[in-house]
């Protein structure tokens, strides 16, 4: 979001290692965006939040906390996804020079190879639901009222759905993997995000052909938790 200045606690929230910290963060970050909204009220400039703040305008009955709110979803849900993503992306491939080298050799396995790295990489992880009956799972039940917590990592490596689950490979028929959720609530922009990343990954391994780890990949900083993973840094020589 054009404008975020480096005290934007988008970082914090999304690494924090308590409910209480994490809670704290997205009151700062909801708090950030709010006031970016009032800044942009006053001063628009031509990008989402304003085209946000004028539709309020034109239709009205979303106030400018709700406008903060629909800055957040689209920040965590939209940015943060798609860009550690890419950064994922892009190590994994890294660490898998065989199935880059197929893929540099035929563009036309990217669009498969997107899936699978969203499969193999499942960044948004940890899908939260309250069950709402009774729901019988093999020998137990999830009790009306329980909370669910749904590890699309695992899910994405079930060897039940996937052959050799724990490998990469871009070749694979990924498609009905669940990196996007399942169901009403499902991925609203999971086509963008296809193209972002097929057009990302496109990009940096054709403009920049000798980008490599410039540290063993195994010291790569990961993100010690949060909403989605990530990378803490990634540092490349080319
Ligand atoms: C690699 C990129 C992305 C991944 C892995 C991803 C993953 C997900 C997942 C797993 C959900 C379901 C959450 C749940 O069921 O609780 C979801 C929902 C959502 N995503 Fe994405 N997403 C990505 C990119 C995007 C982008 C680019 C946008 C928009 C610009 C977006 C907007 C949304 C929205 C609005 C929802 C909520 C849908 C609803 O609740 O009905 N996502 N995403």
């Amino acid at each position: 979001m054009r404008g975020a200045s480096a005290k934007c606690a988008c970082r914090k929230s999304l690494t924090a290692s308590t409910a209480a910290g994490a809670e704290r963060a997205r009151a700062e970050l909801k708090g950030y965006l709010r006031d970016r909204v009032t800044a942009r009220e006053a001063d628009p400039r031509d990008a989402l939040l304003d085209d946000l703040i004028a539709q309020q305008r034109s239709q009205g009955g979303v106030d400018r906390d709700e406008l903060a709110g629909i800055a957040l979803v689209l920040l965590i849900a939209g940015h943060e996804t798609t860009t550690n993503m890419i950064s994922l992306g892009t190590l994994a491939l890294m660490e898998h020079p065989g199935e880059l080298a197929e893929l540099r050799a035929d563009g036309a396995l990217l669009p498969g190879a997107v899936d699978e790295l969203l499969r193999f990489l499942s960044v948004a992880d940890g899908l939260l639901r309250v069950a709402v009956a009774d729901i019988p799972v093999a020998d137990r039940v999830i009790r009306a009222g329980d909370g669910v917590v749904m590890a699309t990592s695992l899910i994405n490596r079930d060897a039940r759905a996937f052959a050799r689950p724990d490998v990469l490979d871009v070749r694979r028929s990924a498609a009905q993997h669940v990196a996007f959720g399942h169901g009403v609530h499902q991925c609203l922009g999971q086509n963008l995000a296809r193209a972002e990343l097929e057009i990302a990954l496109t990009a940096l391994h054709t403009r920049v052909p000798t980008l490599a780890p410039n540290v063993p990949t195994d010291q790569v900083p990961f993100k010690p938790g949060g909403t989605i993973q990530g990378l803490l840094a990634f540092p490349v020589t080319w």
